[in-house]
């Protein structure tokens, strides 16, 4: 029987068909699914936080409204994600405990802080940039609600990536104080933009078996590859430099070559021992208690509702 149902699964992934939520699938598959869906939801809600620093004080009416929409479209990601994820078999309230309590992962990019407005500008164009590449393979994702999350997802994405190019064009065509602004923030969000990919393809413990179930359609340095080859010609556009002076188109390889990722700051961010994330994680905990009253008030109220039912 069980045999049965695992050849009927590895048929389906074969022939490139979705896995939907009451289809049989191996115990890893869902695990999996699980880990990397509710991550990618923390991330989107964790994601909120850099960019909502802003809110209050951008330079203008426009780019306060384009933000607002960009940090609410974050938290919705965040909500379909952890929908699909509850698809799974776990709650919401698991996945918001494992959080709040430091024990889940997500994108070690948001763990950066966000000291100029330019910031809004680079995470845009490199962030929402790199989400971008990593995240259109994954509408073709394997498992049906993760892949249909996605679609819906990359368009507003899109969106994003553009709103962070065009304010770092107006900021580098500025005053030379406001290229300046632009150029800094450039060279500081750039290699932890390329870090979001994931480790190197060598010591990617997830990589193998994520492909072979067409979870993830490309590795981690193809993808980074194609971000990069992506932002070169961009950057020219924008009239500022990427902050790599080894970085040169090879030939032979038909690849770029690129200087050394400092790895070790990536597994430091991993250990929770980046610049911001006990400041992250404190104020999602923050945000949860500040909001419990709203939960048990939805919650008397539909309590209220399912009793006058029931006469
Ligand atoms: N930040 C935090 N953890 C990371 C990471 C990163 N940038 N890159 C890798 N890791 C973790 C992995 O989760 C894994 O740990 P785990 O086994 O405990 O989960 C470990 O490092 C080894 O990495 P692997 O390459 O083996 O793991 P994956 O195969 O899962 O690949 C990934 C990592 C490419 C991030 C993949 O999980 C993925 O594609 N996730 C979905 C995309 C996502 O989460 N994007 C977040 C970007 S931010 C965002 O979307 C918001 C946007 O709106 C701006």
């Amino acid at each position: 029987q069980e045999a049965e149902l695992q050849a009927r699964f590895d048929a389906l992934i074969e022939a490139d068909q979705r896995i939907e939520p009451r289809d049989w699938m191996p115990d890893a598959y869902r695990k999996t699914l699980i880990r990397q869906i509710s991550q990618h939801a923390h991330s989107e809600i964790i994601g909120m936080q850099p960019e909502g620093n802003w809110i209050s004080r951008a330079p203008s009416l426009k780019r306060k409204a384009i933000l607002m929409a960009k940090v609410q479209d974050e938290a919705g990601h965040g909500l379909y994600l952890y929908s699909a994820a509850q698809t799974l078999g776990i709650s919401r309230d698991e996945m918001t405990e494992q959080l709040i309590t430091s024990r889940a992962r997500y994108s070690s990019i948001f763990n950066y802080p966000t000291p100029t407005w330019a910031d809004m500008g680079a995470i845009g164009w490199l962030v929402d940039g790199a989400a971008i590449c990593n995240q259109v393979p994954l509408c073709r994702a394997s498992y049906g609600p993760y892949g249909r999350a996605m679609v819906r997802i990359c368009k507003e994405e899109s969106f994003h990536q553009r709103q962070g190019f065009e304010i770092l064009l107006e900021l580098s065509q500025g005053t030379p104080e406001q290229h300046a602004m632009a150029q800094e923030s450039v060279d500081r969000w750039y290699w932890p933009a390329l870090m979001m990919f994931g480790p190197p393809d060598d010591e990617s413990p997830n990589s193998a078996q994520s492909m072979a179930w067409k979870i993830k359609r490309f590795s981690n340095d193809e993808l980074r590859q194609r971000f990069v080859g992506m932002l070169v010609p961009q950057a020219e556009v924008l009239g500022l430099t990427l902050p790599d002076p080894n970085l040169r188109w090879n030939e032979e390889r038909q690849a770029w070559d690129m200087s050394e990722i400092d790895w070790t700051e990536f597994n430091e961010v991993l250990a929770g021992r980046g610049p911001a994330n006990a400041q992250r994680i404190q104020h999602r905990r923050d945000a949860h208690e500040e909001g419990a009253w709203v939960r048990e008030a939805a919650a008397a109220y539909a309590e209220k509702q399912a009793a006058r039912e029931r006469v």
